[in-house]
């Protein structure tokens, strides 16, 4: 049984920059509060806002931190106000301000999906940040109906995967999708129709579907977003979820990158909008999350249905030890992933 104060092995990050700046080492864990439980993590879920955050792109969060935004366990303790989880149960935990890349968590029950009965860990852990995301802009925002079309980019990734799949689930769709040409059989069999490099996409998607798509999730955000709002049909619908194109190598990330990402996306024209018939949108899931946990919880249990269904199923890339994070940030980094990237927390006492 631990208590406040006590020491934690944790992936810290120590200061912006590159890999060098992140620890495997002993970290205070918080006390348990009335609203929290304490979790002995199992695996965690690595992600893009990982890199951001090693590379200082998200200002609000300051070094010495600890890292990770997801992670699934058993739950050793419970606070004296949480009624609908108890110890014992398996959870799966999500918080975008990091801290989750520890042997054992203390995070708000409000934070925390009880896993349906079956679920293994390594499915689970690979839910929150991925399908949650894609569930919001391929459903909520996207609306995305049988016969409809959809552009995913980066569709091997972690959130691209999940799109697909949850794009598949309207029925009858077609997919683009960009990513590296040697993942293009593995998107297809995930079930999208049209991979595409990211060099001339969009002519190659103009070809196939001169009057463009239904819906487009960008992550580049960048030079991008200006070409694939002239992507969309009208009453088509772009979500922005990310700026993947500001990764350029490992270390901090430059102001230069900052400015062309700015520059490049702060036109957005109400004429246009109008003139074009267009709908752009942005989605934070942290931050929803933070105003609107009911929201988040019944699509959390409307993707545990799904997983039931057998209408999801993550796609694990890898699994690696704790103590190999670096290793398993660059899989991301250097676009070497398909799917999902894990890593395994092991210790003596679970
Ligand atoms: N807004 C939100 O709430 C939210 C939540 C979760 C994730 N996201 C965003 O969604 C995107 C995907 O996140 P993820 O965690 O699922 O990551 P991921 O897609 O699993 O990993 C990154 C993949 O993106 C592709 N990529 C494209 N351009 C890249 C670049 N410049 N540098 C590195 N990789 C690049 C790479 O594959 P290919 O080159 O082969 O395509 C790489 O394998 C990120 O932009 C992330 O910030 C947003």
């Amino acid at each position: 049984m631990m208590s406040a104060g006590e020491e934690v092995r944790s992936v810290v990050l120590t200061g912006y920059g590159g890999y060098e700046c992140l620890k495997v080492k002993p970290w205070p864990i918080q006390a348990l509060g009335a609203g929290d439980v304490r979790v002995a993590v199992a695996i965690c879920g690595v992600n893009f806002s990982d890199l951001y955050t090693r590379q200082g792109m998200l200002r609000e969060l300051q070094p010495p931190l600890v890292l990770g935004t997801e992670c699934v366990g058993e739950v050793t303790a419970v606070g004296a106000a949480v009624a609908h989880i108890k110890v014992g149960d398996h959870v799966l935990c999500y918080k975008f301000t990091g801290g989750l890349y520890r042997d054992h968590v203390v995070v708000a029950a409000s934070h925390c999906f009880v896993l349906p009965p079956g679920m293994s860990y390594e499915d689970s852990a690979a839910l929150p940040a991925n399908y949650l995301t894609a569930y919001f802009c391929v459903h909520d925002i996207g609306h995305m109906r049988a016969g409809q079309s959809i552009f995913i980019s980066s569709c091997a990734g972690g959130v691209g995967w999940a799109a697909t799949q949850l794009a598949c689930s309207a029925g009858d769709v077609t997919i683009f999708g960009t990513c590296s040409p040697e993942k293009h059989d593995a998107v297809r069999e995930n079930g999208v129709t049209h991979p595409l490099t990211y060099d001339g996409y969009e002519q190659e998607l103009l070809k196939h579907s001169p009057d463009g798509v239904d819906i487009i999730i960008d992550n580049m955000a960048s030079s991008a977003f200006t070409i694939n709002q002239r992507l969309l049909k009208p009453l088509g619908r772009i979500v922005v979820i990310g700026a993947n194109s500001m990764v350029t190598d490992s270390q901090k990330f430059g102001w230069w990158s900052f400015l062309r990402l700015w520059w490049s996306t702060k036109n957005v024209s109400a004429r246009d909008l109008i003139m074009q018939n267009r709908v752009v949108a942005g989605l934070h899931l942290g931050l929803l999350m933070e105003r609107q946990p009911n929201t988040i919880q019944s699509a959390m249990s409307h993707l545990f249905q799904l997983y039931e269904q057998g209408k999801i199923k993550p796609h694990i890339d890898s699994i690696w030890p704790f103590d190999k994070v670096v290793e398993a940030m660059r899989l991301l980094a250097e676009r070497k992933n398909v799917g999902k990237v894990l890593l395994r927390v092991e210790t003596a006492d679970k």
